[in-house]
């Protein structure tokens, strides 16, 4: 990829002095949508991710140029940008955006972005993107931002110029990912922990239901509002910030404020899922791997019984991965409605688990599924030429 990288950037710019930087994905492990609720979080970073070549120009020009997408884009050094349609560069844009309007100097600069994560799969893409944009321009000019900072603004970008009310789940771990490590994170104080990743024997098998995820956007928003209405009635009567500030006991004694069947669900998800990260930190720590596959599986009969949103493929995948002897958790990862699984299975079935997962997918949803293994990698990063 590296030399392809380089080969390519020199043929569309002649410029020839490219720096190269990588960003990961993430799947996230356990602690789904209780980021935008103060909740913990356990994602990691995976192998896949975007890489960029970058190269400052004399021209005063910005130029973006991608691998895996036709359009391209040329402009002017500006005071601020605008999102333009659904083109792939509004994450970058995006990015100089935030960049210049908090006083960062920029020059001309010349683009070529690559990657090999699925887009819109659920494992973070944009973030990935808009991370590794910050990242590199942060080497460049000398910013100086951490990378907590960088998570952030990379966040302000998705939230504000491309208009998703994400919280900072993924744009944390695909900056932060340590190698063998799953981040234990925080998302009300961002304080944060790494915990050995340590799957003794057991891979981890990342299954891509193929599924575009048509309303994914407008679904996620429409929770988060909800979950925005659960917390307001509570707080009628409780001293509460957060969902997360409520434990699954006092939210049973104060559900009937909420007045909705449906709050009621979503909020039970989210206040058991919080609770279940705790004990799934637990399990990881103590090396107690089934444990946190189990609470895998719990987690996700949650997110499709309580948050609805999961969906018949990945419910599918959930299922075959139940009755897999030698797969001890499962569940989907990620915002949901399509998108990816993850499966913990003991090493030498992956194989064999993957065959039959594809073929049982297939007759059941009439397309196949796709699969890889990744190990929890480090975040972004310079590669080395
Ligand atoms: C998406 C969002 C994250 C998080 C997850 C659900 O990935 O970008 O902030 O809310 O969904 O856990």
């Amino acid at each position: 990829m590296i030399e392809l990288l380089f080969k390519e950037f020199r043929k569309r710019f002649r410029n020839d002095a490219p720096q190269l930087f990588f960003c990961p994905g993430r799947v996230n492990l356990i602690g789904e949508h209780i980021d935008y609720n103060g909740g913990q979080v356990m994602p990691c970073a995976i192998s896949k991710g975007t890489y960029l070549a970058i190269a400052k120009n004399t021209d005063k020009k910005i130029r973006f140029s991608s691998f895996d997408f036709p359009d391209k884009a040329e402009l002017q050094i500006q005071t601020s940008y605008s999102k333009t349609g659904k083109q792939w560069f509004n994450y970058p844009l995006g990015v100089l955006d935030y960049l210049i309007r908090n006083g960062n100097e920029l020059s001309g600069l010349d683009m070529l972005f690559a990657g090999d994560l699925p887009v819109g799969a659920g494992l973070s893409s944009s973030a990935s993107i808009e991370v590794l944009t910050i990242y590199a321009l942060d080497e460049l000019f000398g910013y100086n931002r951490s990378k907590t900072e960088m998570a952030l603004a990379a966040k302000k970008v998705e939230n504000d110029f491309i208009g998703v009310s994400c919280g900072i789940m993924d744009q944390f771990a695909v900056a932060m990912g340590q190698k063998n490590k799953a981040i234990l994170l925080n998302c009300d104080t961002l304080k944060y922990e790494y915990i050995p990743f340590e799957t003794k024997g057991y891979s981890l098998v990342i299954i891509n239901t193929n599924k575009q995820r048509a309303l994914s956007e407008s679904k996620y928003n429409e929770r988060f509002a909800e979950c925005g209405a659960v917390l307001k009635s509570l707080k009628k009567e409780l001293q509460i910030e957060k969902l997360c500030d409520i434990d699954p006991g006092a939210f049973e004694k104060y559900k009937h404020l909420t007045g909705s069947e449906v709050l009621v669900k979503r909020a039970r998800h989210v206040i058991t899922e919080n609770e279940r990260v705790a004990k799934a930190s637990s399990a990881l720590k103590s090396g107690n791997i089934s444990m946190f596959g189990s609470l895998m599986f719990d987690s996700h009969q949650s997110l499709k019984e309580w948050y609805e949103v999961s969906g018949i493929e990945l419910d599918t995948i959930v299922e075959f991965a139940r009755s897999y002897n030698e797969c001890i958790g499962a569940r989907m990862t990620g915002a949901g409605f399509g998108g990816c699984a993850i499966a913990l299975v003991q090493k030498e079935y992956v194989n064999d688990f993957e065959e039959k997962l594809i073929s049982f997918y297939k007759s059941r949803i009439g397309y196949e599924a796709s699969v890889f293994i990744s190990g929890a990698e480090d975040g972004v990063r310079s590669l080395k030429v």
